[in-house]
């Protein structure tokens, strides 16, 4: 058996995380922390030139943590996979988008899979960490790493481990958060093992990868599921005249069987809005129907829309069309207090808006400058006067926001959060979802 093992407990196993984005720059840091020489290989030259010039390009890493290990060579960056050459172990943190029908787009796992396997050698332990659908480290990782006749568990070791890292979290971060981890075979679990063990405080070993790929998506549908309900009852609270975040909050002081998620103008970022798709496409290749997760995107991605209808509405109650109206977005990030834009509801928001005739800005202090529906736009000053406006939406509510200046200076609010609930009692120009 060529295993890695003994230079893991060493720490003088050689790691290659692949893609250095928002889960692998953390994950490379808190490896280069423990004391194992850490390489992160990414096709991005920018973060690759950035991390061996010891600047973070991620808010949750700060540079000052970053430095000390980039000058001591313990952590670095390349673009040229030749490093894999020298891993003992290899950790794929590439990303799992969706293609224009929504459904998996694999090819950065497939295209990490072909590169590792051109580098191969006996004795690597090989780490899927991406999001993806249950049988995919099985059936496209495994194969490419046994082609040559290599032994699973005997010659080359292959586990998933989901990510979980919570963007912005303060208390949450890679080391305090449980990690769930299965084994192609247990010696591969085993193995896996003892690496996170370096590194993470709790392990949660399951039966197989399967099962931690099927953790992952649980986990993030059961978001995107609590996140519908909650959107529909936003919807249904419209009707009835009651508020719907007044709702929740009381509901939530309920001590047992209840846990509070709330409304909003859509789902954003890397998983939530697309993870469960992964689910419900394995599904739908085994002509089974995952009814939830179809009405929850169904919901969720017609919330959107939905708030272009209320500010449009809302703008009639003043009296004035949307065409022509000036509108400002306030928060293009997809949640508080983070730079990340991918999936925003902001964009579809926005683009609504400007095809109903609206001039559409936006303030954003985490992003100084935007690609909105294909032109680059800079946020306006984040001291402009609210009343500028004939309307703000409230998008993304960051701490930074200044409720009491736009309760006072907006001549219209819609706000997607009720980030203005306890700010002022005058509703008249305040609109809820
Ligand atoms: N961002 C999150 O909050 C989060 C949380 C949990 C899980 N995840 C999952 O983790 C995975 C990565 O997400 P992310 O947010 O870190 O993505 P990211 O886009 O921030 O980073 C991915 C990096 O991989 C690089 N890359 C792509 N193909 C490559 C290749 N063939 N070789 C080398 N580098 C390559 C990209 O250039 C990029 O820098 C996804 O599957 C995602 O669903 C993300």
């Amino acid at each position: 058996m060529f295993s890695p093992l003994a230079e893991i407990e060493a720490k003088t196993a050689r790691v290659v995380v692949i893609g250095i984005g928002y889960v692998g720059l953390p994950l490379a840091l808190e490896l280069a922390r423990a004391g194992f020489r850490c390489t992160g290989l990414d096709t991005d030259a920018e973060k690759v030139r950035q991390l061996n010039a010891g600047r973070s390009y991620i808010p949750d890493v700060a540079a000052s943590d970053l430095a000390p290990y980039v000058s001591e060579r313990r952590l670095d960056a390349t673009c040229d996979p030749a490093v894999l050459g020298e891993a003992h172990v290899v950790i794929v943190c590439v990303p799992t988008p969706l293609n224009k029908t929504k459904d998996p787009d694999m090819r950065f796992i497939v295209d990490a899979a072909d590169e590792i396997a051109r580098h191969q050698h006996d004795g690597m332990l090989v780490i899927l960490e991406s999001t993806t659908y249950p049988g995919a480290t099985s059936e496209v990782l495994v194969p490419k790493l046994t082609a040559r006749g290599q032994m699973l568990g005997r010659t080359i070791f292959v586990a998933f481990s989901p990510e979980r890292v919570d963007p912005g979290n303060q208390v949450y971060k890679t080391r305090n958060t449980p990690k769930v981890l299965g084994g192609a075979t247990p010696e591969c679990l085993r193995v896996a093992s003892r690496l996170y063990a370096q590194i993470i405080e709790q392990l949660v070993p399951v039966s197989s990868t399967e099962t931690a790929e099927l953790v992952k998506l649980l986990e993030n549908t059961f978001r995107a599921v609590n996140i519908g309900l909650v959107n529909e009852i936003a919807m249904m609270s419209r009707k009835l005249g009651v508020d719907a975040f007044e709702v929740i909050r009381a509901a939530a002081t309920k001590p047992f069987g209840f846990l509070p998620f709330f409304p909003g103008p859509g789902l954003g970022g890397h998983c939530i809005p697309i993870d469960p798709l992964y689910l419900s496409w394995k599904l739908r290749t085994l002509h089974c129907q995952a009814r939830f997760i179809e009405l929850a995107d169904s919901v969720n991605s017609g919330m959107p829309a939905y708030v272009v209808e209320r500010t449009s509405e809302a703008l009639n109650d003043q009296e004035k069309p949307v065409r022509g109206s000036k509108i400002l977005i306030y928060g293009v990030a997809y949640k508080r207090n983070v730079n990340d834009c991918r999936e925003s509801p902001a964009f579809p928001i926005i683009y609504g808006l400007e095809q109903r005739g609206a001039r559409v800005s936006y303030m954003d202090p985490f992003v100084p400058r935007a690609d909105l529906n294909g032109v680059a736009r800079d946020s306006v000053a984040l001291d402009a006067d609210f009343g500028l406006f004939d309307a703000v939406v409230v998008v993304t509510d960051h701490d930074a926001l200044d409720r009491a200046r736009l309760a006072r200076q907006a001549r219209l609010v819609v706000d997607t959060r009720d980030a203005l609930h306890d700010i002022t009692r005058d509703r008249a120009k305040i609109y809820g979802l």
